[in-house]
């Protein structure tokens, strides 16, 4: 008899040790408590501390294996459907964008919470500029606020802030606390958020070349040298460590790039979840990842 409460009270204390800090970590994300959920999440873990330790073992010398099971480093975001959840609803555009933005902002601290570092959305398209003025300018008002709003968080979290674009169009007000944002974030090293604000993949190829060009009319560098690191470095991405994204998730369904990142995308796993942007909740983003990770694991083959 006394054995069995011995037995009993070992196995409750695991028990306990195993689900104390799931409760703890999940808080913190705001990840709803549900058992898929924990699951999904002791894969996660377990998967990059298993990275750890291989790494740890023989660094300088990771093994595809290794990198191919982790994270990725940059996950880029194509928001789409704030129009179509708001119709659905019965509600106007401009709430489905202020919808779309909240969820935009809970799923970049998530992302930074897990340890994926950098994260650039595909916030406003060259395209978007068709729009009724209506819309645009709710959106630009929208970048404005939450750009405002969320200042201290940026500062608190040391993320770094880049917009990348053809910042011509951009209004004044938007563009003085685009630049106050980069300045006031541009020493934080390790967390990364790239808004494209008037981005199209396009241009940042066709802004590359004009630029290798006139440095190679100037002299300053010889036409043998140019190469895929020195291309790289001229496109807007060389804002970040990791100008390549691992993967990018297109939500509402549609399966394009759109003219997103086209040189940066040749190697990226592309996700295409069925549910709109502002549906895209913590459930939906942890699928995302864990897929991610079986893909790497089956397709991980690559040059
Ligand atoms: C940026 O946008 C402006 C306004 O539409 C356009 O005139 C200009 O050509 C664009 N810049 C580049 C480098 O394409
Ligand atoms: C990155 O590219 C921009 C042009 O898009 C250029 O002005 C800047 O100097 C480049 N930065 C680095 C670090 O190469």
């Amino acid at each position: 008899m006394e054995q069995m409460v011995y037995i009993v009270s070992v196995v409750f204390t695991c028990l306990a040790l195993l689900i104390i800090p799931v409760i703890i970590i999940t808080r913190r994300l705001s990840v709803h408590l549900s058992f898929k959920n924990i699951l999904r999440f002791i894969k996660l873990v377990a998967s990059q501390l298993d990275d750890e330790e291989e790494n740890n073992e023989e660094s300088g010398t990771i093994g595809e294996e290794d990198k191919r099971r982790r994270l990725p480093k940059h996950v880029a975001i194509i928001l789409d459907g704030n129009r179509r959840w708001a119709e659905k609803r019965g509600l106007g555009t401009s709430e489905g964008h202020q919808a779309g933005a909240r969820r935009l902002i809970e799923n970049a601290k998530d992302c930074f919470a897990m340890g994926i570092n950098t994260v650039s959305l595909f916030a406003f398209s060259t395209e978007n500029w068709a729009r009724p003025e209506d819309e645009v300018n709710g959106l630009m008002a929208l970048f404005e606020k939450h750009l405002r709003s969320e200042m201290a968080f940026f500062r608190s979290d040391k993320i770094k802030i880049s917009v990348i674009g053809n910042r011509t169009k951009i209004s004044q007000s938007l563009l003085g606390l685009i630049t106050e944002a980069e300045e006031a974030t541009k020493n934080y090293e390790e967390k990364h958020l790239i808004i494209a604000i008037d981005y199209s993949g396009r241009f940042d190829i066709l802004q590359a070349c004009k630029s290798l060009a006139e440095k190679a009319k100037n002299g300053l560098i010889q036409v043998e040298d140019i190469d895929e690191d020195v291309m790289e470095k001229e496109l807007m991405t060389n804002c970040s460590e990791f100008p390549n994204p691992d993967l990018l998730i297109r939500t509402s369904g549609e399966q394009r790039i759109s003219n997103f990142f086209l040189w940066q995308s040749a190697y990226t796993e592309l996700y295409f979840p069925n549910v709109l942007w502002p549906d895209f909740g913590e459930a939906e983003y942890l699928e995302a990842l864990t897929w991610y990770q079986q893909r790497q694991r089956r397709f991980g083959l690559r040059v």
